[in-house]
């Protein structure tokens, strides 16, 4: 809690949640645990409610064994004692639902007006769909005809991504969603943004007298943005040979994390504002012109069979679900200019992938060099400052600078100053669902994304995928638990820059301080 928010301010209004999907996945590993941290941190205390609403039939006690063994196994914080726990989990109830039945959502309306009663809710509804976006629209309809909103307090419609499948799709997506919530009504999460250390990228730019007057084409070389995993597709090959990394992770979670590092300093940090400042940054995205400028500046791959930490990984042509002569990339590395008078000129190169051989997130800001250096020369390793804000799941930032070798006369050799976060004691960061959780129940959009920048996000990613889908030839291999195709090395190779290495791993010159 920031030292001058009170718990008042912290509480969340009195609310019933209803969690669409909840016998599904994202219910058990993210959502009941979300909420019972916020039940514990008391920013849920006794005025809420949770219905869970699945096709599958299940009894009250069933669906409370559900939540308590997916907070046992997800949850930072354990269950408390029989009388705390049973407390918190009569707040839960279970509906079965199919989701095109009007009655089901009559009698839902009517279950949970008891719920309001006896909770003292003042009518407020947040309706979460951790469903297939195909069923966005038919559920906000039958929330509208079964009567679910219209009680007598605020109604929020939470939506997790894929948000469409192109512009064209997501465009219908939207127009159903709109015919029944207004857009200040709809929460489109993108659970990167709920993260500790991109919230902080704000804060390290805007709070911060050395950074922000040096954040431009003047002094950044340029802005490496790393989103690498170990895991391939696992259980989701079905979803995923359909999707790929580029709509996977590209148009929405590296997209944002862009937005975030390039955009200019709000007016005022209020959510309109910073969103307006990050849909600018989504449009002066220079589109590639042609498949030819797709090709010289993008590169896409696919993991082949490979070894990781002496097991062998299998291709991802061999996974579950997986079509065995798929061309869908599960790597993708791409140059983008931000055509703006701030970042004219700066390449960002970004990259993501599966079966890489850290699982990690990271911003890394390659500074120019001094441009009339004295200490140029045989005996000394200058090299360019870095900062890299270190995003999941090691949190922290570092600053790389040069400074001279204790006892040597004048040698110079990099040091890295590192504040690791998520290394100090006492220091366990909400999980990025139980924030964003926390914030759409307090009417605060600034971390979900705007109609605008999830179009926007497609007009530039679907250049991409187009040129793709004329051209299936230049689809790259890296075998799994490699760094990904060399020809990403090239892409930053070709302007005289490497990609560095992430969690200051193979650094070997550079001396590091650590905090603690
Ligand atoms: C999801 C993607 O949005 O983000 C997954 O669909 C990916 O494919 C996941 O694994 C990564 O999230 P995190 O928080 O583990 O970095």
């Amino acid at each position: 809690m920031a030292e001058n928010q009170t718990l008042d301010e912290l509480h969340t209004p009195g609310a019933v949640f209803f969690i669409f999907g909840a016998t599904g996945d994202l219910a058990r590993r993210k959502l009941f645990p979300a909420i019972y941290s916020l039940y514990r941190e008391g920013k849920l205390t006794h005025d809420f409610a949770v219905i869970g609403v699945a096709r599958r039939p299940r009894t009250q006690e069933e669906f409370r064994d559900d939540v308590k063994e997916s907070i046992r196994e997800f949850c930072r914080y354990q269950a408390g004692d029989a009388a705390e726990w049973n407390e918190f989990v009569q707040h839960f109830e279970y509906k079965s639902l199919d989701i095109n039945n009007i009655d089901g959502f009559r009698e839902l309306n009517a279950q949970t007006e008891v719920l309001e009663e006896k909770f003292h809710i003042p009518g407020n509804r947040m309706f979460y769909l951790a469903l297939a976006p195909e069923l966005f629209g038919s559920v906000s309809y039958n929330l509208k005809a079964g009567g679910m909103l219209q009680g007598s307090g605020w109604n929020r419609l939470v939506i997790e991504k894929p948000f469409g499948y192109n512009l064209e799709s997501a465009e219908q997506l939207n127009e159903q969603i709109r015919q029944v919530f207004k857009e200040e009504e709809i929460y489109r999460i993108d659970h990167y943004l709920g993260k500790e250390m991109v919230q902080n990228i704000e804060v390290i730019r805007f709070a911060n007298a050395f950074f922000e007057p040096l954040w431009n084409n003047k002094h950044i070389a340029n802005i490496q943005i790393t989103l690498g995993e170990t895991v391939g597709v696992e259980e989701r090959g079905g979803y995923y040979d359909h999707a790929g990394a580029l709509r996977d992770m590209g148009q929405n979670h590296i997209l944002q994390l862009l937005t975030m590092i390039a955009m200019e300093p709000p007016s005022r940090l209020l959510a309109e504002d910073i969103r307006d400042e990050k849909v600018k940054v989504l449009r002066s995205l220079r589109p590639y012109a042609s498949s030819e400028e797709v090709r010289e500046n993008v590169v896409r791959g696919q993991y082949t069979q490979g070894l990781y930490k002496g097991k062998s990984l299998p291709a991802y042509r061999q996974e579950d679900k997986v079509d065995p002569e798929s061309n869908t990339e599960t790597y993708f590395a791409a140059r983008i200019f931000v055509d703006n008078f701030r970042w004219a000129g700066v390449p960002f190169y970004i990259r993501t992938g599966k079966r890489l051989p850290v699982k990690t997130t990271e911003v890394v800001v390659e500074f120019k060099g001094m441009p009339t250096n004295v200490y140029l020369g045989q005996k000394h390793n200058l090299e360019p400052n870095l900062l890299v804000i270190r995003v999941n799941p090691m949190e922290g930032i570092y600053v790389k600078i040069n400074a001279k070798k204790p006892g040597s006369e004048s040698e110079i050799q990099p040091l890295a100053m590192d504040f690791c976060q998520s290394c100090m004691v006492g220091i366990n960061s909400p999980e990025a669902y139980e924030r964003l959780l926390h914030d759409a129940a307090r009417g605060d959009s600034t971390y979900f994304t705007r109609w605008d920048e999830v179009s926007s996000a497609w007009s530039f990613v679907d250049r991409i995928a187009k040129a793709w889908k004329e051209e299936s030839s230049d689809l790259a291999s890296y075998p799994a638990g490699s760094w990904g195709p060399v020809e990403a090395d090239q892409l930053l190779a070709q302007e005289g820059f490497h990609w560095w290495p992430v969690n200051g791993q193979e650094e070997d010159n550079v001396v590091w301080r650590v905090n603690g």
